[in-house]
């Protein structure tokens, strides 16, 4: 693989949407957040009204998501779905159809194709192991669930919506249970990857450390 390639794999709420971004805007590369294209499958399937256990309905669906990401905003058929793709319940729909191996072949090629010059950041939970395991440079990046649960909690208040700590950091503590339990690409650091714990970091820490890391590689010639 020519293209340079940076994956940012980890837990949900650690963060790592926002450092890839970042990266990926210092780096002048193009940026995927894999997460949204499961997250607007559950979307698109809860229009049309397909259940989110009915796999090979979806695997079609995924295969002709119409999706696409423009002007910094996540489109599903035409409609800007950048908000209704963050709502809890669909965060909760997303989980469940990535545990499907058929919807996970059926968008591999799809990822892939956003690997384009002049490079790529992605984040995800097998950006890594799967979709790229010949990327230049891997981090998993985490943070402990009670920081992680604080971090969304903030977010929350921040918007003006109610939030109850206990019951976020438990949705957090399942999330994660699920997505490292499941069948087809577990959420796991792989052993090639950078592990980049940012409880105790601040953001711009944080993207300074994969930058580092990316100039190592460079260096090197990996
Ligand atoms: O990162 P996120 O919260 O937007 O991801 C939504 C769901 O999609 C999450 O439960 C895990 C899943 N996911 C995945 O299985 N593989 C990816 N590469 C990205 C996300």
């Amino acid at each position: 693989m020519s293209v340079p390639v940076i994956t940012i794999d980890g837990p949900s709420a650690s963060g790592k949407g926002t450092v890839a971004a970042i990266v990926a805007q210092r780096l002048g590369f193009h940026y995927l957040d894999s997460g949204s294209l499961y997250r607007l499958l559950a979307l698109h399937a809860r229009q049309l009204d397909v259940a989110w256990e009915a796999e090979d309905r979806l695997a079609e669906l995924a295969a002709s998501l119409p999706a696409a990401f423009e002007q910094g905003q996540v489109w599903l058929d035409g409609n800007d779905a950048s908000e209704a793709i963050r709502a809890e319940e669909i965060g909760i729909g997303a989980s469940k159809v990535a545990a499907l191996p058929a919807v996970r072949a059926a968008l591999l090629q799809r990822q892939r194709d956003f690997a384009v010059a002049p490079g790529l950041v992605t984040d995800g939970r097998d950006m890594g192991s799967v979709v790229f395991p010949q990327a230049r440079v891997k981090i998993f990046l985490t943070a402990s669930a009670e920081e992680r649960a604080f971090r969304r909690y903030k977010q929350l208040i921040g918007k003006g919506e109610s939030a109850n700590l206990p019951q976020i950091k438990q949705d957090i503590i399942d999330r994660d249970t699920r997505d490292a339990a499941r069948a087809v690409a577990p959420l796991r650091q792989e052993p090639d990857a950078f592990l980049l714990d940012t409880t105790e970091l601040t953001i711009d820490q944080a993207v300074d450390t994969v930058l580092r890391c990316f100039g190592q590689s460079q260096a090197s010639g990996v």
